[in-house]
């Protein structure tokens, strides 16, 4: 059987995870798919960086939107990030040569993920993004499969694992947030913009995002109401914690009567709770739906190996033919958001 051959643009934490998987679990990913998946092509801004794997058997396109444009390549693995830019034009770029897109990019989708889901409709290619929500849980695709049957009434959590490892360790240890802040740099959790992190944007990206799955609305993160921890001080963790409380990051996306609800904004919950509980980079995501009640996701939020284990999830979908509406149904019968705020900073 033809093998499934990607070009991957981006080799930083994410990109060098997927190298890895792809040639660690070679026989197993072929055992699943009933095909080979293979890499043909890579491209990052810097060739002669050494990022610790032989890319040698890779050929190499400096232009991203070169790589996308290839025609030894079936899918377009973008993992560069950034809303505008390289990321996008390579995505458009990808759409209109007929090529598959997996991407971890949570800005660009929830910028742009209407309009880039109406093109790839158009030109009949899928849009997978499983990395961009909640790192290395599959809500995604609990949302677009498991789940389906259900009336969404609210989605909920924690998704920014930078912002939960500051949050708990500075509980934990009493430490301050620059030292934190260095130590999610080391464990690969940081944009590269981190003010999208701490800023609440990041979370907040995610939770438009779910939100339109959720609830068939158009992706509308200018609808989120937002408010990011720079604020929270040492004080302000220990005052919650005398009183039995944690602050989290929660996100909470629900339809009301005034419409869509969506809100990313530092909380207190029970110390006790699964949510107070939650440590480190871990994410938590809670789907109520009229059907099943309610279902708890927990695990790893970021990272170089959940991250890229989410990539090949979808990888593995687009190798076995399964075709999914990007957002859960046709893009152009999703509804824009009414009753929106445009309150973010
Ligand atoms: P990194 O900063 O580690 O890597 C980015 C990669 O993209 C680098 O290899 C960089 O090249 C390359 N790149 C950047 N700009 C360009 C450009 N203009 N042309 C070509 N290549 C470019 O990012 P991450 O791997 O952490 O994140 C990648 C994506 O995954 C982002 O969308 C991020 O939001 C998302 N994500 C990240 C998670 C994480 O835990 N890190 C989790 C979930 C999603 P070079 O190396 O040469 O500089
Ligand atoms: N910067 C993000 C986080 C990466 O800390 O959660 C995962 O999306």
């Amino acid at each position: 059987t033809a093998p499934l051959r990607l070009g991957i643009a981006g080799l930083g934490t994410v990109g060098i995870g997927v190298v890895k998987i792809i040639r660690r679990q070679a026989a197993l990913l072929q055992d699943r798919a009933g095909r080979p998946v293979v890499i043909t092509a890579v491209s990052a801004r810097s060739k002669d960086k050494d990022r610790g794997v032989d890319l040698s058997d890779y050929a190499w396109e400096d232009d991203p939107v070169a790589l996308a444009k290839r025609d030894d390549i079936d899918v377009f693995v973008e993992l560069m990030g950034g809303h505008e830019g390289p990321a996008k034009d390579a995505c458009e770029a990808a759409i209109a040569t007929g090529k598959d897109i997996v991407t971890a990019n949570k800005a660009l989708l929830a910028h742009h993920g209407q309009e880039l889901a109406l093109a790839a409709e158009e030109a009949g290619v899928r849009i997978r993004y499983e990395a961009a929500v909640a790192g290395g849980i599959p809500i995604i695709k609990s949302l677009l499969e498991g789940l389906a049957g259900n009336e969404i009434t609210r989605v909920m959590g924690v998704m920014n694992g930078t912002c939960n490892y500051i949050l708990t360790q500075m509980q934990a240890t009493g430490r301050g947030y620059n030292a934190l802040f260095e130590e999610c740099a080391e464990l690969g959790y940081l944009e590269a913009d981190p003010n999208l992190d701490v800023g609440g944007i990041d979370a907040g990206h995610k939770l438009s995002i779910l939100s339109s799955i959720a609830f068939g609305t158009q992706v509308n993160f200018d609808a989120v109401e937002l408010e990011g921890i720079q604020r929270i001080q040492l004080e302000d963790i220990e005052h919650a914690a005398e009183m039995g409380f944690r602050i989290k990051l929660l996100g909470v996306a629900q339809m009301t009567g005034r419409g869509l609800e969506q809100r990313m904004s530092p909380c207190l919950v029970p110390a006790s709770s699964p949510l107070g509980q939650l440590e480190g980079g871990t994410n938590m995501v809670v789907v109520e739906g009229d059907a099943v009640e309610q279902v708890v996701l927990r695990g790893p939020g970021a990272g170089e190996g959940p991250t890229a284990s989410a990539v090949m999830g979808d990888v593995m979908d687009i190798a076995r033919g399964i075709s999914i509406p990007t957002f859960g149904q046709p893009a152009s019968t999703l509804r824009p958001v009414t009753g929106a705020k445009a309150a973010k900073p």
